[in-house]
């Protein structure tokens, strides 16, 4: 096998993998991307809505209202210090990003424009307030652009379609990771001081997802089984608003700009469920009126969906119920500027204009919450404790800092990307500097190159296609928005089916090396089976509802018991694994225990676990 050396290897090309590159090459490391995709095809480039940060360009706002609200949001699973750095290093990271020559809207002041989110309060939840900053409907595609460009300008070496399919664990040290060129089907070895996994979600897991093809999982699943536990897996947030079936994300950027949602008789039915923050409520209490509405007939066509009206008459209107400033109402150009790919999407996908006609939605599988633990410097930590496990690095959705607890605001994504993969790539940066390389073993990549030629050679009945859509099927029945221990426990059993036929009866058509994408899909469906296996098999051990972790069996949230991190274990065996499932990893409490400290009243105490109220 090839072997190519470089101080640090960054896995996925996305915000965090792009940014970590960026600041590991400006601390002077050799940095090389490894990306299964071409970067700026990277799923960040999907994130539409904005990147939260404390600007206060359009209203009162500071970071610690961000980091309440962050706080707040993830039902107090979140770690207060680290939702602190994300909010405060939020505003100038967002700076940052704008010198760098990303077109953030403006205001009439010519400052970064802002919008409306769920969850995006002032003064701790007294009012909405416009925090996402944004680039039309195309954030995130605008970040993903701004960063490769200063990569290619720092001289980051990039692998594009080179997909990493095995980490190099030796003596508890990541040594590097293998990868296959998609191209020839040639295993490559990447030898690294440090690597660093930025390799996103696993919303492919569910049959509703707004997450694109490429979204498997793969980091998450390599390292759970080399050993790293991974964290909060049972925490999957639904976005409320994916096109009806397809799943395909619209923003909440449409809410933010005063979009309602309507059931089948015409109610905007938020403002029973919140009758505060109402349509912009956080995405779990959205999601979950929406089922609760098509379950009790109310949705329209009784299929499930509901309508999503961002039309200027509809819009004004509410506007002028709430006595909004009528400078705040929209006309249809509005919607044109500030809403163009969503328009796009609806009219090409659906033959639906958002300007004449609502939109269909359903919520759709977004964001996993949980996933590989690290500290806030990003490095990958292996036990409840936080020892960390030297050389591995990783941020973004494929890690768990964790910033978004149980469920995460949103732009909080973006924000985390940028943050938490400019602060790791600062970090192996200096740790390039004085770590020795760790020797390679002489089999490395040997056993993933026969487990490739397992999946090439397989000549049973099951294909993956057809297990990835029961996979998925039993996902979004089983272990979706609503849960109960029944239910979770058809989806463990499913999912002990699937994965037998998938070790023992698997065939594939393809039998080349030159791009085989069946042979690589066969490949990730293994890695979201085993995601889709610990997201179950926490979820029903977590007898508590928080967050998107929504239990019809036991409806409270219980701080007594499960104020903790989850964390679960795999032993290895890709066939038959046996799992481990604790809840020793605390909860990071320290802002609230500062106003302990300091004898701030409890009623007064804006960080200490309580109920959330809309
Ligand atoms: O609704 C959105 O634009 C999604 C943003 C996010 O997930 O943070």
């Amino acid at each position: 096998m090839k072997v190519h050396k470089h101080d640090a290897i960054i896995i996925g090309a996305g915000g965090a993998g792009l940014m970590a590159a960026l600041y590991a090459s400006k601390g002077g490391a050799d940095v090389a991307v490894v990306s299964k995709l071409y970067p700026t095809r990277s799923h960040t480039g999907t994130a539409q809505g904005g990147i939260g940060a404390a600007l206060g360009n359009l209203d009162d706002d500071k970071p610690i209202y961000h980091t309440y609200d962050t706080i707040k949001g993830g039902d107090y699973l979140t770690d207060q210090a680290a939702a602190k750095i994300l909010a405060e290093n939020a505003v100038d990271a967002v700076i940052e990003l704008e010198h760098m020559g990303l077109p953030f809207d403006r205001t009439s002041e010519q400052r970064i424009s802002q919008r409306r989110f769920g969850g995006h309060t002032s003064n701790f939840g007294e009012r909405l307030v416009r925090r996402a900053c944004h680039a039309a409907d195309r954030t995130g595609h605008m970040i993903l652009q701004t960063l490769y460009q200063q990569c290619i300008k720092n001289e980051v070496k990039f692998f594009d379609e080179f997909q990493v399919v095995d980490m190099i664990v030796v003596d508890g040290v990541c040594a590097g990771v293998v990868a296959i060129e998609l191209g020839t089907g040639e295993f490559h070895i990447f030898h690294g001081k440090a690597s660093f996994f930025a390799t996103g979600g696993w919303g492919r897991c569910w049959s509703v997802t707004s997450n694109a093809h490429a979204l498997t999982g793969d980091g998450a699943a390599i390292a759970l089984r080399r050993g790293v536990p991974l964290q909060d897996m049972e925490f999957f947030q639904f976005h409320p608003t994916g096109i009806y079936r397809m799943g395909i994300l619209i923003t909440e950027g449409v809410r933010g700009e005063g979009g309602v949602l309507v059931n089948s008789v015409g109610e905007r039915f938020m403002e029973r469920y919140a009758p505060s923050a109402k349509d912009l409520a956080s995405r779990d209490v959205v999601s979950r009126a929406i089922y609760l509405e098509t379950r009790e007939g109310r949705s329209i066509k009784n299929r499930g969906y509901v309508h999503l009206d961002v039309r200027p008459q509809t819009v004004n209107r509410y506007f002028a119920e709430e006595g909004r400033d009528r400078a705040d109402f929209i006309d249809d150009a509005t919607i044109e500027r500030k809403l163009p790919d969503i328009l796009d999407f609806c009219r090409t996908y659906l033959g639906v204009d958002p300007v004449h006609e609502p939109m269909p939605v359903q919520p759709t599988a977004h964001y996993a919450m949980g996933g590989i633990p690290t500290n806030v410097e990003a490095e990958v930590i292996i036990d409840a404790a936080g020892a960390v496990m030297p050389g591995a690095y990783a941020a973004g959705e494929t890690a768990c800092v964790s910033v978004h607890g149980a469920n995460r605001l949103g732009t909080n994504s973006l924000v985390d990307l940028v943050v938490f993969g400019r602060r790791g790539g600062m970090r192996i940066a200096e740790f390039v500097k004085g770590a020795d390389w760790a020797a390679l073993p002489s089999d490395a990549g040997g056993e993933i190159r026969a487990e490739f030629e397992r999946i090439r050679g397989g000549s049973g009945g099951s294909r993956p296609g057809e297990l990835r859509l029961r996979m998925q099927q039993t996902m979004m029945d089983n272990v979706g928005v609503f849960r109960t221990d029944e239910t979770m426990q058809q989806g463990i059993d499913d999912l002990e089916e699937l994965r037998e036929r998938f070790y023992t009866d698997l065939h594939i058509d393809d039998k080349s090396r030159v791009f085989n994408t069946d042979l690589m899909e066969a490949w990730e469906l293994g890695c979201l089976l085993d995601l889709a296996d610990v997201t179950a098999r926490t979820a029903i051990k977590r007898k508590e509802s928080r967050g998107a972790h929504s239990r019809e069996d036991y409806k409270a949230r219980d701080d007594e018991n499960y104020l903790a991190h989850s964390l679960v274990g795999h032993d290895g065996n890709l066939a038959a694994p046996s799992y481990a499932v604790n809840f020793d990893r605390k909860v990071d409490l320290s802002l609230w225990e500062e106003e302990i400290a300091q004898g701030v009243p409890e009623d007064q105490q804006k960080f200490r676990p309580k109920a959330r109220v809309y």
